[in-house]
């Protein structure tokens, strides 16, 4: 499903990325943890496509984004990733059904289509009757599901989550911890979260410790 081997990345002189190899099957819930700057998010940015290595390689369902041209990478990434970002990073004037429909609408999907799946989605993130609430009318933990909706429209091959419940608080938490595991159940959906809670991490199937660009134990 993903691979990686030999990812290295600087900053100037700072290398952040150590030569990362990490392999993540389908239907796994993977954390990534560490220290503050450990390079976690740099390692998800490059998985995800958003940020380029400086060496190795990143397989998403065997293939390599980044030996596609340039314009092709970011049709790529909408179709075979969704992002969940510690803020929801959703369009602000738009309706919580509008930004979960964007990425379909992306993709070219006829808006007749991806309104219907976006319905359906909101349906299940228990959000029917926030559909037309843009971000300032919804809470955190609506604005995370609505984020969530948005990651899952294209039916990416896998979800990047960076500390996706860092601004919640326990009981928004806690729901957003569970749906991810109720998708991974009932839609076979792959995640890599970073995360600093420790009660999600000991949850996933599995975790990925790094440090200082490396990761020490998997
Ligand atoms: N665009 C950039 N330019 C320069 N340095 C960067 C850039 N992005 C990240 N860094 C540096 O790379 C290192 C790793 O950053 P990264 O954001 O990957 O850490 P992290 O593990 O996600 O940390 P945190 O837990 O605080 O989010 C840090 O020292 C950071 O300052
Ligand atoms: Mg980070």
């Amino acid at each position: 499903m993903i691979k990686t081997e030999g990812i290295t990345k600087s900053f100037g002189m700072l290398q952040v990325l150590k030569g990362i190899d990490i392999s993540i099957n389908k239907k796994e819930i993977v954390s990534i943890v560490g220290p503050s700057g450990a390079g976690k998010t740099t390692l998800l940015q490059i998985i995800g496509t958003l940020d380029k290595p400086d060496q190795g390689t990143v397989l998403v369902n065997g293939i390599d984004p980044f030996r596609l041209k340039e314009k092709d990478i970011s049709s790529f990434r909408n179709k075979n990733i969704g992002f969940v970002f510690q803020f929801h990073q959703l369009l602000p004037e738009f309706t919580a059904l509008e930004n979960v429909m964007i990425p379909a609408l992306i993709a070219k999907e006829k808006a007749s289509v991806a309104e219907k799946k976006a319905k359906e989605l909101l349906q299940f993130l228990k959000l029917t009757d926030r559909m037309t609430h843009k971000p300032s009318e919804l809470s955190g933990g609506e604005k995370q599901r609505v984020a969530v909706g948005r990651a899952l429209i294209n039916n990416p091959a896998v979800i990047l989550a960076d500390e996706p419940s860092g601004s919640l608080d326990t009981k928004n938490k806690e729901e957003l911890h569970a749906l991810f595991f109720e998708l991974r159940d009932k839609m076979d959906q792959t995640f890599v979260i970073v995360t600093h809670d420790e009660q999600l991490a000991a949850d996933t199937d599995r975790i990925i410790h790094m440090i200082d660009g490396t990761i020490i134990d998997k």
